[in-house]
């Protein structure tokens, strides 16, 4: 088995703890180093476990090794384990550069693909990914929105989008994947009052599968309670990007408009750091992976 020297931690053992313990380990989006210092800062800060992601667009900004290396040397200063997560990743390519850099754990999302197809699709990246013990994630059912997106009216996921309990479980069983993003209510980016996880769904599918870790996505824009809740439903990882996103401009706007007679980009920035940090912090305590690491 082939490992590369800068490798991340495992989500496998993870994953398994926060079952059992009916927790679930936050992921949040970095592309850039306020990101990165402000996600492992806070995991650190609270002792819990934590996910780093980047998306296609987040590698395209800051280039695979770079992101890679940056994290992992962030990760190294950390007592915390740190995976290193490819969200959404759109082909066996993409996903392959990530492995190569140091990704432990990888999504594929074959979601807009008819379901047999999805299953093909799954099933390669799958026998790719286990031959270096990487993790790997997939998606059925679609989760609408966009990251970024604040209140945009109109989003609505149509009832034939959700994910069905009974393909879940044939979808898991071809494809030997390791955890399943499901759309169960949740909209990528912030959608107040639109947004509502149906617990009933949930239910059935943590039902078909025992013991399977569930992703939720899109979790910006939910309320806190429901997302407190679904913790317990075999729910090993919850993603927020939105949120974290609004924090740091929210910051910066405030930070600009204030500061009149000195110029420093560290300082603007590191504002806008400690505040996405705050979010994290925020975001680590109701998943209830404060002091799991
Ligand atoms: O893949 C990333 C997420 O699903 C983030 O969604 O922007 O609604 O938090 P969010
Ligand atoms: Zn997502």
């Amino acid at each position: 088995m082939w490992y590369p020297y800068h490798m991340f931690s495992k989500p496998h053992q993870l994953f398994k703890n926060a079952l059992a313990q009916h927790y679930s380990i936050g992921a949040f989006n970095v592309s850039n180093l306020e990101f990165a210092q402000a996600v492992i800062g806070a995991a650190e800060t609270l002792k819990a476990p934590v996910i780093a992601q980047t998306s296609e667009k987040a590698i395209e900004y800051a280039g695979v090794k770079v992101i890679a290396r940056l994290v992992k040397l962030l990760a190294e200063q950390a007592s915390v384990p740190v995976v290193l997560h490819l969200d959404h990743g759109k082909s066996l390519e993409t996903v392959k550069k990530c492995i190569e850099a140091g990704y432990t754990s990888v999504m594929i999302d074959a979601s807009t693909k008819p379901f047999e197809e999805n299953i093909q699709t799954v099933k390669e990246v799958v026998d790719y990914a286990h031959q270096y013990n990487v993790w790997v994630e997939a998606e059925l059912g679609a989760i609408l929105g966009k990251e970024g997106a604040v209140k945009l009216a109109g989003e609505k996921t149509p009832e034939s989008m959700f994910t069905d309990p009974t393909q879940a479980k044939q979808f898991v069983t071809e494809t030997n994947v390791d955890s399943l993003a499901v759309s169960v209510g949740t909209i990528h980016g912030v959608f107040a009052g639109q947004e509502y996880i149906r617990f009933e769904l949930v239910e059935k599918i943590k039902a078909v599968l025992p013991n399977f870790p569930l992703v939720i996505h899109g979790a910006s824009g939910v309320k806190d309670d429901e997302i407190k809740r679904v913790t317990a439903y075999n729910v090993g990882k919850i993603n927020v990007d939105t949120e974290l996103r609004i924090a740091f401009d929210d910051s910066l706007r405030d930070f600009l408009k204030k500061q009149t007679d000195m110029v420093d980009p560290r300082d603007v920035l590191g504002a806008a750091r400690a505040a996405v940090q705050a979010k994290v912090e925020e975001k680590i305590k109701l998943f209830g992976s404060e002091g799991k690491a």
